[in-house]
C-alpha cells in the first residue's frame, strides 16, 4: 500500500519524506488555507515547493466547479511539475473533466467520494485515484471502512485500473484497517503515520536489550 501525507505543511512533508516511506502528498483548499497560503501565484508556488520535496504524486485541487474552469486550472496545475495529480470533485462537470484529462494523459484524483456508485463513475471516467472520505462517513455515524471494502470488491470484479486512495484518515488504526479493506493508497496526517511506530513492548524490549548489552560489556 502506498503512503501519502495529507497536509500542505512543508515541515511535516519534509519529515515524512525523510522517513523514506513517503509515496506522495494530498492537499485540499482547506489544508492550503490552514497554512495561510492564498492568492493564485502563492498557491502555485507552494505546490511547486511540495513537488521539489516529494518526487511522488502530489494532488493539487481545482477550485472551479464548471468544466471550462476546471480544465483551465488543470492545465496550469499540470504545468507545475510532472508529478502533479489534478484533484477534481465528484460532480457532473468533474466527471467530464476527469474523462477529458484522462484523454490528454493528465493524471487525476477524484475527490469527495462517498458511495460505490460515485467510485464506479470515477473509474469509468479514467481517474487515476478515487478518494473515499472515511472519517467524514464515520462522522455521520456510518461505516467508512465498509465503503473501502465495497469499492475494492467492485473494482476487482471489474478489473478497474483506478487506485483506491483512502482519505479523511484520522488515526493509525484507520491506516491498518484501510490496508486490510483493500485500499491501494492511504493519505493521512503525519501523527497517524508516526503512531504506527509505537508499541510499549518495543520500548520495553529495546531497553532490556541495551541494558543486557551494557552489563555484558562493562
Ligand atoms: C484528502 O484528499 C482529503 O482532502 C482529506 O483526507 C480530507 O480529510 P478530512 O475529512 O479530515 O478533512
Amino acid at each position: 500500500m502506498k503512503f501519502f501525507i495529507d497536509t500542505a505543511n512543508l515541515d511535516q512533508i519534509r519529515e515524512a519524506q525523510d522517513l523514506g516511506i513517503l509515496d506522495g502528498v494530498t492537499t485540499n483548499p482547506s489544508l492550503m488555507a490552514k497554512e495561510g497560503i492564498s492568492g493564485k501565484q502563492n498557491i502555485l508556488k507552494h505546490y511547486k515547493t511540495i513537488c521539489d520535496i516529494v518526487p511522488g504524486d502530489v494532488s493539487a485541487e481545482v477550485i472551479s466547479t464548471d468544466f471550462d474552469g476546471m480544465m483551465k486550472e488543470a492545465g496550469e496545475l499540470a504545468e507545475i511539475a510532472p508529478n502533479i495529480v489534478v484533484k477534481i470533485p465528484m460532480i457532473k462537470d468533474g466527471v467530464k473533466a476527469i474523462a477529458k484529462l484522462t484523454e490528454l494523459g493528465i493524471p487525476t484524483n477524484c475527490t469527495l467520494v462517498f458511495s460505490v456508485g460515485q467510485a464506479i463513475l470515477a473509474s469509468k471516467a479514467g481517474a487515476t485515484y478515487v478518494s473515499p472520505f472515511i472519517g467524514r462517513i464515520d462522522d455521520m455515524n456510518w461505516d467508512g471502512m465498509q465503503l473501502i471494502r465495497e469499492i475494492a470488491e467492485v473494482y476487482s470484479m471489474q478489473f478497474s485500473d483506478t487506485q483506491i486512495l483512502a482519505a479523511s484518515i484520522r488515526s493509525s488504526k484507520a491506516i491498518v484497517e484501510s490496508a486490510a479493506a483493500g485500499a491501494d493508497v492511504v493519505t493521512c496526517p503525519l501523527n497517524s503515520i508516526l503512531g504506527l511506530l509505537k508499541h510499549p513492548l518495543t520500548d520495553i524490549g529495546l531497553a532490556q536489550f541495551l541494558a543486557d548489552h551494557k552489563k555484558a560489556n562493562k
